[in-house]
């Protein structure tokens, strides 16, 4: 069966910096699924300065995670429509035990299941590197490193023309700050995984493409929602 015709349910676990919006991206184009990411959904309602934006813009800034009652019900919200139905990427989503086990009812009940966690290990040194070096695109999210491109500077994909910037919490005390509550609240979720035999841990050191092939092997061998 092609990959692509299998359904993935897919989480991609790590710490600030470790890749996981570069490989989600990469997966979603190339096997065709939604990629959801809790963070560019708080993004998009700050830019659109809706309550929950408004709300967000401070806990975000100062490198807190939002509570789980707020980034609960939006990824719930994306994942009941139609263009999931085949599966999904969901990235900085669940980031502690509380929003994992909501996601376990929010699926089940859908009728979907997880099918894979990667968890992305990257040294806290790398990570600190790779933020305070990161450039985003407003449009279309890819991300660039300072060395080679400006804040200002126009996205190199094909007919983006998005403005690259940096994004509010990147610079080094918050990256420090949502390094260490990734440790304390997000970390937990990788025995929680474990334990449920969805958990595939990767170097997330690598080429991103080296990291991009090693992820699609785990989904070729990943088990079905049948089989968990
Ligand atoms: P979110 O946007 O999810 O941020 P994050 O988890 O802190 O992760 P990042 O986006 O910073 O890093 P990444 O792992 O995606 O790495 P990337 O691919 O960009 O969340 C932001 C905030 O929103 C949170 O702090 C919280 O306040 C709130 N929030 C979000 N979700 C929430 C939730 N569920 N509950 C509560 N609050 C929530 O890569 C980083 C850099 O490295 C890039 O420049 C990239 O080009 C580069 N790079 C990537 N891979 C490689 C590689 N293999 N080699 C070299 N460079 C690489
Ligand atoms: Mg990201």
């Amino acid at each position: 069966m092609a990959l692509s015709d299998r359904f993935h349910g897919i989480v991609i676990l790590g710490a600030p910096g470790s890749g996981k919006g570069t490989q989600a991206k990469l997966i979603s184009e190339s096997v065709d699924l939604p990629h959801i990411s809790s963070g560019e959904l708080l993004r998009a309602n700050i830019a659109n300065q809706t309550p929950l934006g408004i709300m967000a813009k401070g806990l975000i800034d100062s490198g807190n995670l939002v509570p789980d009652d707020v980034a609960v019900p939006i990824v719930r919200d994306r994942l009941m429509q139609d263009d999931c139905k085949r599966g999904f990427i969901l990235d900085g989503f669940p980031r502690t035990i509380p929003q994992a086990d909501a996601l376990n009812s929010v699926l089940h009940v859908l009728g979907m299941c997880i099918t894979l966690v990667p968890y992305l290990r990257v040294s806290e040194r790398m990570l600190m590197q790779r933020l305070m070096h990161r450039l985003t695109c407003r449009v279309c999210g890819t991300t660039y490193s300072l060395v080679s491109l400006s804040p200002g500077d126009i996205c190199e994909k094909p007919d983006c023309g998005g403005v690259l910037f940096r994004r509010s919490d990147d610079d080094p005390d918050t990256q420090r700050k949502r390094i260490a509550i990734y440790e304390e609240q997000t970390a937990p979720l990788i025995s929680y995984y474990a334990e449920r035999h969805i958990l595939k841990r990767v170097s997330g050191e690598h080429t991103v493409d080296y990291i991009f092939r090693k992820l699609l092997e785990a989904m070729r061998s990943s088990r079905t929602c049948d089989q968990i």
